[in-house]
């Protein structure tokens, strides 16, 4: 029984869940789920500890990474088709114990980032009703390790939303792409309004924290752009998978790289970046300025982002959960469509509680980084998959091929390392006891439980 056993490539499978998804559609899931967390919270901390107004040159820095890792998962969407996004290219390029690793990583960016979102959604939704006149108590508001009992909104927005994903993700994506129209109206308005009120001397001294602070600041709201590899789990409910995931992949990551690119130029612009290290920086900015309106429609807007961003993120999960327990590597059990629904319900209630707890008790406000070094570690592996397929399959067709590859495929290598050689040491700590554990579990239970190596 070879480790390195590998799955035929599959270009379209019928598992039980409902194709219902357009080109638009998956654009808009892009979008969702990268505008969130990232610009409306973690661009402030990261502009006035890091980066200073070289913030937008740490967005370009990252947006290059995506670029090129987009443009290698556009080719595999297309290629090797099937599901669970990068695990399933592994296990179709690499082979079983690689693609593990990558869906155990995987499970680790998308099952983190959701209860740190929550998190950040809590905060916001809490002003938003203090605004309204509601005060709940201190105790519900923060994680016993923060000063709290639980953090209630976290929990229930994520009990929320598994709801909704239970119900079909036809629904879903109409609540979505109805979310994602009020928070680019919010971007609409902020840059609107920022534009006529630049202070060119705010961005003078443009480079405070040198070349060292542009990378660390690119290490960190790289968890900006995290999301448009959500698409790519979306292949089984795509109508046309091979044309439509390249389009949904490219075309929300172009979107989102202008938009940030314009947003941190101006937030830094508008105000000091030594103010902007604050928990919602692009609100404040604006009520800084006296724009009060305005301040309280971005914040409606950061409301409606983060929400789309946990949707987009919890349904990912799921479906590289689902991927994964079909092929035995994690139990059966989870591996049932529900007929009515039409959704991988066991796995939404599992996850969606585990996700709950995590957001109301754990006091994980600071884990975004290791939420992005899991996540470009399987965009280094997507990009060397690129390359290695080439070599491997030569004839498989093509739908999108990545153009100058090998070229663009090692430039996506070379930048993800880099970004990960950027971030902190605590943070490869982390990262790497994540992966030994996964390890154990491969060969406590999925080696031997694995559908391929009983076929074999
Ligand atoms: N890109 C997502 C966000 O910024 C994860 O919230």
């Amino acid at each position: 029984m070879s480790l390195f056993r590998t799955k035929p490539v599959t270009q379209e499978i019928d598992s039980g869940l409902r194709r219902c998804l357009t080109a638009t559609d998956l654009t808009l899931l892009g979008i969702g789920a990268i505008i969130g967390a990232g610009i409306f919270v973690l661009t402030g901390v990261a502009a006035a500890t890091k980066a200073g107004p070289a913030i937008t040159l740490s967005y370009i820095v990252a947006g290059f990474a995506c670029a090129f890792t987009a443009l290698a998962y556009a080719e595999l969407a297309s290629t090797v088709g099937g599901c669970g996004s990068a695990y399933g290219y592994s296990y179709a390029g690499f082979g079983e114990i690689i693609a593990w690793l990558i869906g155990w990583d995987l499970i680790l960016e998308y099952g983190l980032a959701t209860p740190t979102v929550a998190i950040g959604w809590s905060g916001y939704a809490n002003n938003a009703l203090v605004a309204m006149g509601v005060h709940l108590p201190p105790l519900l508001l923060a994680a016993p390790g923060a000063g709290g009992l639980i953090n209630l909104p976290a929990a229930l927005i994520i009990a929320v939303l598994g709801t909704l994903l239970a119900i079909g993700v036809h629904m879903s994506a109409r609540f979505n792409a109805a979310m994602v129209a009020i928070k680019l109206i919010a971007i609409a308005v902020f840059i609107g309004v920022a534009m006529f009120n630049v202070n060119p001397a705010n961005w003078h001294p443009y480079m405070p924290f040198g070349w060292e602070g542009v990378m660390g600041g690119a290490a960190l709201i790289f968890f900006a752009y995290i999301g448009f590899d959500a698409v790519s789990t979306a292949a089984e409910e795509a109508v046309r998978p091979q044309r439509d995931l390249p389009i949904g992949i490219l075309v929300s990551l172009a979107v989102c790289t202008v938009i940030y690119i314009v947003v941190s130029g101006l937030l830094t612009g508008i105000v000091p970046y030594t103010t902007l290290n604050v928990s919602s920086p692009v609100a404040d900015a604006l009520l800084n300025l006296g724009h009060r309106t305005a301040a309280g429609l971005i914040a409606a807007g950061a409301i409606a982002g983060l929400t789309t961003v946990m949707l987009v993120l919890y349904y990912g999960l799921t479906r590289i959960f689902l991927a994964m327990a079909r092929d035995g590597l994690l139990p059966p059990v989870f591996s049932k469509v529900n007929p009515v629904t039409k959704t991988p319900l066991r796995i939404i209630l599992v996850s969606g509680v585990f996700m709950a707890l995590v957001a109301g008790l754990l006091p994980i406000g600071t884990v975004a980084e290791l939420v992005n070094i899991g996540t470009l570690a399987a965009f280094a592996l997507v990009c060397g998959g690129v390359i290695y397929m080439r070599y491997s399959h030569p004839d498989l067709p093509r739908p999108f091929r990545t153009p100058f590859s090998p070229v663009i495929p090692v430039l996506g290598i070379i930048f993800c390392s880099y970004l990960m050689y950027s971030l902190p040491l605590v943070t490869w700590q982390r990262f790497f006891i994540w992966m030994a554990l996964g390890l154990v579990v491969y060969f406590a239970y999925s080696r031997s439980h694995s559908v391929l190596a009983k076929q074999h």
